[in-house]
């Protein structure tokens, strides 16, 4: 036997117990006459202790060879020690070393493996293997395990099945591009691996699997960010025989139930808001909703007033920032410099300060008077104390840009509370979305969503303003999962396709499958997917979903440890029938 016991588990009560631990060397101090080592597994720390008084000699000089992460196996007596760590659970004791073998060397790490390490970025993930050995990085694997562990188990106590799906496809357009496998045994022909399991889904429901989930990896060569990966898992569902409400309520009580089981929340309430609603009140389509500062629009408060930047606008709109009518000259300037970053892109801000004693002060004085000022404070909901700070422009820019002032507002403020958790479910999104680049609508979600049945005629007039049947979880200002009630009979999805500028042809060659399969009784269905590396990066206090990925890419697409992607070799190409117009590289 290996051990008898990990390096979390002992107590006082396990005194004079002789025990078999093994692990790794997390440090030695060598006091000459004594050595302490500390023993580190997945459970924690135990300290071992040499004396040259209690211990055989030769184990007391072989311990004095011990480096850092060695692994070793060590048998001893559990005995109290004299001078106790309240900070770890195994620190009353320690284990007086009989035996001690090294079961394999280790060379020196490159940076230390402690909770604080010395270690950036790209070189913990070139030896991510010694990363996962620390606490936090631990911690997270198991954090996420316990989350999908909870995940698998509401949704089968709810009836999902979960059902395996391929991953060599054909194309699933969710907006990114495909990564492409060759097909050696199909010459020059290639497989998608899959944005989704969206088609197969579909066609489980047409399959009559009627409740379907699986935790699955998706692939999308997309730029990525923070919260993006080129692989990613979801928590991917559909239902047969179902309403928007029966897919919001079911994925409603899994989130209740997560934020319950994972973080010991009862959320009390889970608000539905419409697009429009979210873009007018947040400027966002993924409001994070723990603080206030809504959005609240002045044209008719500011609007002829002899103030020419607000008059020509179509869109006056602004916050009440609390408690920071004290902001200096110097405060105000940087949040006006923030403002007119390229990435954001306005061209100034306008403030006023609710002032403690009833007044304002502005920088538009010369244009308003207190009672102007005074009237926006109300619309804005400030109280005394509060800043205003106010945008002028096209709407939809104006709103977005004042998105991200409020966003940074809360940050520097401290609002948005890691351990405070506020979901909400954003309905009705429109259908389509223009795209200035090639000039023509896109599915807003996917082609497969079904527009409202009442807006579908608005197509052929205003495809811009038709309604979906499709919405976002959206948890603290980030988009958890989307979904949406399908198309489910061939007629409509034709007709969707073509308004997507598919020819027939193309609609026909990449989805004639599902619309065939529509022709054979294919039930009224919808279903969502939720992104899990996100949610459980939110559940854990943070928005880098690398953190909580065992092996993630970098920013580059490129995984460090193993160096991939890599040059493959010409026979192999040649196998595939592939030829580079590149020079081959080895
Ligand atoms: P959607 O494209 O909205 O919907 O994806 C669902 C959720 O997956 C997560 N997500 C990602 N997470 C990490 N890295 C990425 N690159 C990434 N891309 C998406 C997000 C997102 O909300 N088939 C539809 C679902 C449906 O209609 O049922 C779909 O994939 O959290």
């Amino acid at each position: 036997m290996y051990r008898t016991t990990t390096c979390g588990d002992l107590r006082i009560a396990d005194v004079n117990k002789e025990v078999t631990l093994a692990g790794w060397v997390q440090k030695v101090r060598d006091k000459g006459f004594m050595i302490w080592i500390d023993l580190r597994d997945r459970y924690g720390i135990t300290q071992l202790i040499l004396d040259e008084a209690r211990t055989d000699k030769a184990i007391f000089e072989q311990a004095k060879t011990l480096g850092r992460e060695f692994v070793i196996q060590v048998k001893g007596t559990v005995i109290e020690r004299e001078a106790k760590n309240k900070h770890i659970a195994t620190g009353e004791i320690e284990i007086l070393v009989h035996e001690l073998s090294v079961l394999n060397k280790a060379k020196l790490p490159p940076f230390t493996i402690e909770d604080e390490t010395d270690g950036g970025d790209e070189l913990r993930m070139k030896y991510r293997y010694l990363d996962i050995r620390r606490n936090p990085v631990k911690e997270n694997l198991i954090f996420r395990h316990k989350v999908a562990m909870e995940v698998r188990k509401y949704m089968s106590d709810n009836g999902f099945i979960e059902v395996e799906t391929p991953y060599l496809i054909k194309s699933t357009p969710e907006g990114a591009r495909d990564f492409v496998v060759p097909s050696r045994m199909n010459e020059g022909q290639f497989y998608a691996l899959p944005q989704s399991p969206q088609t197969f889904k579909q066609l489980l429901m047409v399959g009559g699997m009627d409740k379907y989930f699986q935790i699955v990896k998706c692939f999308r060569d997309e730029d990525l960010r923070a919260d993006r990966q080129p692989e990613f898992t979801q928590i991917d569902c559909e239902m047969a025989f179902v309403e928007q409400d029966d897919v919001l309520n079911a994925f409603e009580g899994l989130t209740r139930h997560l934020l319950k089981e994972i973080k010991g929340i009862d959320v009390a309430e889970f608000p539905r808001m419409t697009y429009d609603e979210a873009m007018k009140k947040y400027g966002n389509d993924k409001p994070d909703i723990r603080f206030g500062m809504e959005f609240g629009e002045l044209n008719d408060l500011a609007q002829n007033k002899g103030f020419a930047v607000f008059d020509a606008q179509e869109l006056v709109v602004g916050i009440a920032v609390p408690n920071c009518a004290h902001y200096s000259r110097k405060e105000i300037d940087a949040l006006i410099e923030f403002v007119k970053r390229p990435q954001i892109g306005a061209t100034g801000l306008v403030w006023v300060k609710c002032n403690d004693d009833g007044t304002f002060k502005s920088s538009v004085d010369k244009f308003f008077s207190e009672t102007d000022l005074a009237a926006w404070a109300e619309r804005l909901n400030a109280k005394t104390g509060d800043l205003l700070l106010i945008l002028a422009g096209e709407t939809d820019k104006t709103r977005s840009r004042l998105s991200v002032l409020r966003m940074e507002m809360a940050k520097n403020l401290g609002l948005r509370k890691p351990d405070e958790f506020a979901p909400l479910w954003v309905v009705d999104f429109p259908l389509l979305e223009w795209d200035e680049e090639s000039k023509r609508y896109h599915a807003m979600h996917h082609p497969f969503t079904s527009p409202k049945k009442e807006e579908i005629p608005m197509l052929a007039t205003h495809p811009g303003k038709v309604k979906a049947n499709a919405y976002d979880l959206v948890l603290n200002g980030n988009e958890i999962g989307g979904g949406s009630i399908r198309i489910h009979d061939k007629a409509t999805q034709k007709m969707m396709f073509d308004y997507l500028g598919f020819t027939e042809e193309q609609a026909e060659n990449q989805f004639g499958f599902l619309m065939n399969a529509f022709e054979f009784g294919a039930p009224p269905h919808g279903g969502i997917a939720f992104g899990l590396d996100r949610l459980v990066a939110i559940l854990g206090g943070q928005e880098t979903i690398r953190d909580f990925i065992a092996f993630p890419k970098n920013n580059s697409g490129r995984d460090v440890m193993i160096d991939a992607p890599a040059f493959i070799e010409e026979a192999q190409l040649k196998e595939l029938n592939i030829k580079l117009d590149l020079p081959l590289k080895k």
